[in-house]
């Protein structure tokens, strides 16, 4: 019998998209240059744009926007990334709200390091996925550091771990699993048996994620129990023994106790080590959501105000928030890494079980498979600028909105909520001599909209006890107190313009 000859010596076509074909398009050997230069076009495009901003938002209308994106036939490409880039700007950039900008103080968003998104380019272009080793090598390794940091930062013990997640929601979510999980395994009946009674503690203040998860978990969201808050926003730790005790005493178990480390409007932290206790005294799981506080990790002053977070079975930490990272980056971590095994599910084609223990799959331990390698972003930060950087930029946002917090309560038309906690602000405005006069409530949403409609200034609004508020949201280090100063005076004068408006409208009615 002849030898059959190598497969390869039998083609005669080199590449079946030799011939120009769509293939030409992908990032290859061919392309690589080319990818450089366009990247470099689209970052100088991009740069243009951050530094050119004038305000923190155009104030477009979602009609107006909508009007040039129908405009947009998709059967029809442009033929180049150069004519698609451009058009983007029209669509996107020109109008995009900028987090960068120092009167940007609405949501929990944050300008980002720049070794961050320069590591980006990496990133989206080896376009590693995380799931398992045989597709991530040094990229799993690099994510396990920067956990074990991240776990080390929140004192959680030798034996912690964790994982990277796309945002707080997600880890949230996870971290109820692990907790419903935990609290189920090895009992008797069907799932939805041994779910029933089951509740979870957190305060009225806390994330919606933590409804939803319970929701998606099967418990519903009737099985969150909302706690009271104090005049400070906190968990009153005294009301949730009352919850604790009382529901014990009618056959509910407890299945965990969220405390918020930095609740989303008024930044306030529970008292941890009062709710550590409590888990502990019931059986029940402690999370604490950080989404917002783990700035607060990294903080060479306020590190303190996290002191009891050790004591979590899980702590979410949102790096796109507080660490100045592009999105997403979140992370859980565990304080018992095995407890992660309780969402494990293995694939033979993917993570077989025989695998288990001998390869770090990062599958293993997450709810996602395909997985981007978010944790490079925060890698070249921490070997660039160091995490002393993070957490001096995290002070400095505390310093400002303390300083925010008393320019509003020197103002005699403006009226504070809440003393100043973290990076937020939440007051209103009154116009003169009519405090105390409950008409005025509804000022927060017009002012906040004509702020919008001008470009001045963004800023988010909120209910408080009923009565919508105003909310600054401070986490770029780059705003100055003359930032805030001109947010606060726009307030002002938009809120004198739309009162005087209102009550001429009043008289002539
Ligand atoms: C306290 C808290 N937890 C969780 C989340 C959800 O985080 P993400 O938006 O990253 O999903 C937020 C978002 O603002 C938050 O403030």
């Amino acid at each position: 019998m002849t030898p059959q000859r190598p497969l390869a010596q039998t083609l005669s076509s080199p590449a079946y998209a030799s011939d120009g074909a769509a293939a030409r398009h992908l990032l290859g050997a061919e392309s690589a240059e080319r990818m450089a230069e366009e990247f470099g076009a689209a970052a100088r495009m991009a740069a243009r744009s951050i530094a050119g901003a004038a305000g923190p938002t155009t104030g477009p209308g979602p009609a107006a926007l909508r009007a040039r994106l129908d405009a947009v036939d998709l059967r029809t490409p442009l033929g180049s990334t150069e004519a698609a880039l451009e058009e983007a700007t029209e669509l996107y950039l020109r109008d995009a709200v900028y987090f960068h900008h120092p009167r940007y103080a609405a949501h929990l968003n944050c300008p980002v390091a720049v070794p961050a998104v320069v590591a980006e380019a990496l990133v989206t272009t080896v376009n590693t996925s995380m799931d398992t080793w045989d597709q991530s090598a040094g990229a799993t390794l690099i994510e396990q550091r920067l956990i074990d940091w991240a776990a080390d930062l929140a004192e959680l013990g030798p034996e912690a771990d964790g994982v990277f997640t796309s945002g707080g929601t997600a880890s949230n979510m996870q971290a109820m699993l692990l907790a419903r999980n935990a609290a189920v395994a090895g009992a008797p009946g069907s799932l939805p048996e041994r779910l029933a009674g089951l509740r979870i503690y957190a305060s009225a203040d806390s994330h919606f994620s933590i409804s939803t998860s319970a929701s998606l978990l099967g418990m519903g969201a009737d099985a969150v129990v909302a706690i009271p808050v104090d005049s400070m926003h906190r968990m009153d730790a005294t009301a949730l023994e009352r919850a604790l005790a009382d529901d014990r005493a009618a056959g509910l178990r407890a299945l965990a106790i969220v405390a918020t480390a930095g609740t989303t409007d008024f930044g306030a932290i529970d008292p941890l080590p009062a709710l550590g206790a409590l888990a502990a005294a019931y059986g029940a799981w402690f999370h604490v959501d950080a989404a917002y506080g783990c700035g607060l990790l990294a903080s060479p002053r306020h590190r303190g105000m996290l002191s009891g977070i050790e004591n979590a079975n899980s702590v979410t930490v949102d790096f796109h928030k507080s660490f100045f990272q592009p999105i997403g980056s979140s992370a859980i971590l565990v304080r018992d890494k095995s407890s992660l095994g309780l969402v494990s599910h293995h694939a033979e084609y993917l993570n077989p079980a025989a695998e288990a223990g001998r390869v770090p799959n990062q599958v293993d331990k997450s709810l996602a498979t395909t997985r981007r390698f978010d944790a490079l972003k925060l890698w070249v930060t921490l070997r660039s600028i160091g995490g002393q950087a993070i957490g001096e930029m995290f002070d400095s946002v505390m310093e400002l909105a303390a300083e925010a917090g008393d320019m509003v309560q020197d103002h005699p038309e403006l009226e504070l909520a809440a003393p100043v906690q973290l990076s937020t602000v939440v007051f209103r405005y009154v116009p003169a001599g009519r405090d105390g006069d409950g008409a005025v409530e509804s000022l927060a949403n017009v002012i906040r909209k004509a702020l919008y409609e001008s470009g001045e200034a963004m800023v988010a609004a909120t209910t408080v006890n009923g009565v919508r508020h105003l909310k600054l949201t401070l986490l770029n280090p780059q705003t100055a107190p003359r930032d805030v100063a001109e947010i606060l005076d726009a307030v002002v004068a938009h809120g004198r313009r739309l009162s005087g408006e209102r009550a001429a409208s009043e008289v002539n009615a």
